[in-house]
């Protein structure tokens, strides 16, 4: 197999300067012709903005792939009520460390590419819901925030356009379901963050009843990019149905983890020769897409193209490119374990097959894991994560659903394995995953 070389992947553009000293300033920003793509749609309708950005192909970055033109397209106009934009910045999936960077790094990307989303849809109150426990992050973005009223880029009359718009930034308390964005929108109002029966959408019915756009945090920075420099540049990265560029988390047991920029489509094997391959000595067990809400791939799946259609036809989903890499060091069960510890902390309780599900899978994992299992209980995790998996009232059971079924498909003999030895059997001294 030949790898393109890392330099001829690479395009950065969300991240393009963020090695620069004070990259996070506006003074920073503008010197990389930052709030230019703001003069660019001021010039051009509300509508053109819209058509323009669904026309370039853009699909959310934060898990689902909704093209996000589209979803502005949702929001009706001449309701006669307020409109809102808000920016879900809760990121919490499992090895998804992707949009915390880019906000610490390039804040005011974020803040124009809000603008230019609050004009298309004609939004004068936006937010941006912050994963709290990033203290450090929420500082800076207080500050961009200020930076940006300051220059006259926030509140009325921006820029002499005749556009107001106000910005508040949200610090939510640390629970994952948050991120789900009917909970998000909940707790934005002050209640209990548990989501809300869809639909309606909240592009019909959102924040305070009314209609609401809620994109990620890298769908949103992606924009100003994507009007400044064109929608046929952004086109001619990545493939057909996913275009442009991403950011991918790459975690694990690699030699240089981190954020790595790239197309769309391209395949873990080359995220690897960009981060340096496995750790020196080691070899590729099995891997995550997306975090671990998505089904997990082994070493054979290292030419799926990382795009919408690449990793769906294989198997999984490409949801937010957090690509958790496991070495054979690593105990299956004991990951599985963990990432299923995590969803029965995590769920919010509101529905009976992921609130009892995930309990009664902690159990039987935690008995494998110990020793104590029996054989049967594999066919028990199956029919358990069956009972959760598209029977719950919102994606978080799904995603506590996904990593047994496919550590069952893949590594059924680990599971076996940890039955018939009674224990794990992984040397405790050797396997990282023991924590
Ligand atoms: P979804 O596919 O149900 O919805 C995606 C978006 O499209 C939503 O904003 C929704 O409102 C909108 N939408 C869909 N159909 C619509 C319609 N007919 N009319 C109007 N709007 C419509 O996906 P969901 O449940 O919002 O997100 C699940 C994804 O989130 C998963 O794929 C997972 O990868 C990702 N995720 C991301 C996390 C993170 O930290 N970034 C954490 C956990 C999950
Ligand atoms: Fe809550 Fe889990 Fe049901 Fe979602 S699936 S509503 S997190 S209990």
């Amino acid at each position: 197999m030949t790898v393109e070389p890392a330099e001829k992947l690479l395009a950065p553009v969300l991240s393009a300067f963020w090695d620069d000293p004070r990259s996070w300033t506006l003074e920073t920003y503008r010197r990389h012709d930052g709030y230019q793509a703001l003069s660019k749609a001021f010039a051009m309708a509300p509508d053109d903005v819209i058509a323009y950005v669904k026309d370039s192909g853009l699909r959310g970055r934060g898990g689902a792939g909704f093209p996000t033109g589209m979803k502005w397209q949702f929001i009706p106009q001449g309701d006669g009520k307020p409109h809102y934009l808000v920016v879900n910045a809760d990121e919490s999936e499992p090895g998804t460390c992707k949009d915390i960077p880019l906000l610490f790094a390039n804040p005011h990307s974020l803040i124009e590419g809000m603008i230019i989303a609050c004009y298309a849809i004609r939004s004068h109150h936006a937010f941006i819901y912050l994963r709290g426990e990033t203290v450090p992050v929420l500082r800076r973005l207080h500050e961009a925030v200020r930076e940006a009223y300051a220059a006259g880029y926030l509140g009325t009359n921006i820029q002499g356009s005749g556009f107001d718009l106000e910005l508040t930034v949200h610090a939510g308390a640390g629970a994952y379901i948050c991120g789900e964005e009917t909970a998000l929108l909940d707790s934005l109002e002050g209640r209990r963050g548990q989501p809300r029966l869809r639909p309606p959408f909240p592009a019909v019915e959102g924040l305070y009843a009314c209609p609401t756009v809620v994109n990620n945090v890298e769908s949103i920075a992606s924009v100003p990019a994507i009007l400044q420099r064109g929608k046929d540049w952004f086109k001619s990265m990545g493939s057909e149905k996913s275009p442009g560029f991403t950011l991918y988390s790459l975690s694990g047991h690699v030699a240089r983890p981190g954020q790595y920029e790239g197309p769309l489509g391209i395949t873990l094997r080359q995220l690897l020769d960009m981060g340096g391959g496995m750790r020196p000595g080691h070899r590729l067990k099995f891997w995550t897409p997306g975090g671990s809400s998505t089904p997990m791939f082994t070493d054979e799946h290292l030419d799926v193209p990382l795009d919408y259609e690449g990793v769906g036809a294989a198997g999984s989903m490409l949801g937010t490119k957090a690509l958790q890499c496991f070495d054979e060091t690593t105990c299956v069960v004991r990951a599985v374990t963990r990432w299923t510890e995590f969803y029965a902390h995590e769920s919010c309780g509101k529905c009976t097959p992921c609130r009892e599900g995930t309990y009664w899978l902690v159990q039987l994992l935690r008995d494998i894991e110990a020793g104590k299992g029996h054989i049967s209980d594999l066919d028990k995790l199956n029919d358990i994560a069956d009972n959760i998996n598209g029977k719950s009232f919102c994606a978080l059971g799904d995603g506590a659903a996904a990593p047994i079924f496919s550590s069952l498909k893949y590594f059924r003999e680990e599971y076996e394995e940890h039955i018939e030895r009674k224990g794990c059997p992984f040397d405790p001294a050797r396997s990282t995953a023991w924590a």
